[in-house]
């Protein structure tokens, strides 16, 4: 019980001596370089107090007051920590305080080698932050941009710098392996600066230049593909590659019984009148500087017999029917015997 009370008396007390003291508000301020700032000094009981700082600064009051302002129309020092104080420094309080400066420039670039960017090779960006403070409050994020317009976030650095508080070039940088599908795309950095609630809302963000890839990577048959097909003799062959390759592919056809040596310089393959002589292997090259791919084609020509039975079923009706014709007709079967039969026929 004695216990209980003692510790409620000792938290009263240290509730007293709290109260006490002096009050400085805002106790937090987050300013621009080198604009106003202002926050106020307060005691419940008027009391001789003053402002050390290295703007803005007051020696003690002549005078007992409750309240004394410190302001300055431009603040310049990135260390400002002004304090408010009492005669003899029985009590002083520090006002918190949090110099800004926006970068002067963000850019976004990357080591150049190869140039331009090879499919899978690995690329080092890096995103220069000029001039900004505090840094260790700064967050990058490195951003890509397809071709078509979907910002994908690459990832977000923070540099844990809390004791810097001028101004610094902030260099961040992130291992980037670009993909075909990154052709095109666009990538850039983007710096926020949070400052917590006390600072600018919405965190004011300073995005860099947008840097336009292109991706080398070599040739993929899209069509006509690697299949097998049978065509009828007669009819036209067409065949036509191509390839997704950057930089443009160049296609050659290599065509059945021909010299490995001798390809046909083009895209499409067009043969009219097919015969069965140009069954094969019909292979594209698509190629480009990094590599080449190839697709082969196999094509068989089949022989179309319907005409052909048609034909033969045709004349062999044609046939039995003259024979029928002459037979049934006496004065020509009679010519037809005497004439085709006496000299095997002995009446
Ligand atoms: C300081 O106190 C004065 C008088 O009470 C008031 O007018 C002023 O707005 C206060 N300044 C700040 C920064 O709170
Ligand atoms: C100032 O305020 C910030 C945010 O509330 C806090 O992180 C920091 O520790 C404070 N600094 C001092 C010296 O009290
Ligand atoms: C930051 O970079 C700029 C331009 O390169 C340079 O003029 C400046 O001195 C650098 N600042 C610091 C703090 O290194
Ligand atoms: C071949 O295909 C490509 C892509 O599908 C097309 O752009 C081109 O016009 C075609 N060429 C011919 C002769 O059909
Ligand atoms: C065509 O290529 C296939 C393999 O892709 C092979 O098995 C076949 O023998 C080739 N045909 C001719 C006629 O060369
Ligand atoms: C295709 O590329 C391979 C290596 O990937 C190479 O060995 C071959 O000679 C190339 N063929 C042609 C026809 O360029």
């Amino acid at each position: 019980m004695e216990i209980v009370i003692l510790v409620s008396l000792l938290s009263l007390y240290c509730d007293f001596t709290d109260a006490e003291c002096l009050v400085v508000s805002p106790a937090r301020l987050v300013v621009k370089h080198g604009d106003p700032a202002s926050s106020n000094c307060s005691s419940d009981t008027p009391v001789e107090m003053g402002w050390e700082a290295t703007q803005g600064g007051a020696g003690l009051t002549d005078n007992k007051v409750k309240i004394l302002n410190w302001k300055v129309d431009s603040l310049t020092d990135w260390n400002s920590k002004p304090t408010c104080f009492t005669e003899g420094g029985q009590c002083q309080k520090q006002l918190n305080i949090t110099v800004y400066k926006l970068p002067d420039r963000v850019s976004i670039s990357y080591r150049k080698y190869p140039d331009p960017m090879v499919e899978g090779h690995q690329y080092l960006l890096q995103c220069l932050v000029q001039n900004i403070a505090p840094i260790g409050r700064l967050r990058v994020t490195f951003y890509k941009v397809s071709a078509t317009g979907e910002q994908t976030e690459l990832d977000t650095q923070q540099k844990s710098k809390d004791n810097i508080k001028t101004p610094e070039n902030g260099t961040y940088t992130l291992d980037f392996t670009p993909g075909r599908d990154d052709d095109g795309a666009q990538l850039l950095c983007s710096a926020m600066l949070d400052l917590g609630p006390e600072g600018p809302q919405p965190p004011p963000v300073m995005d860099s230049n947008r840097l336009n890839t292109n991706v080398h990577y070599k040739p993929q048959i899209t069509s006509p593909g690697c299949f097998s097909m049978s065509i009828t003799e007669g009819d036209t062959l067409s065949l036509n590659c191509s390839a997704n390759g950057n930089p443009a592919p160049s296609y050659d056809w290599l065509l059945p019984h021909a010299d490995p040596n001798t390809m046909e310089e083009r895209s499409v393959v067009t043969i009219t009148n097919m015969a069965k002589s140009h069954s094969g292997n019909y292979t594209c090259f698509a190629r480009n500087p990094l590599g080449n791919s190839t697709c082969t084609v196999n094509v068989e020509v089949t022989v179309n017999y319907l005409p052909i039975i048609a034909g033969l079923t045709a004349a062999v009706v044609v046939i039995l029917l003259v024979s029928c014709f002459i037979y049934s007709w006496p004065p020509h079967r009679a010519w037809f015997l005497s004439r085709f039969l006496p000299r095997f026929w002995p009446f």
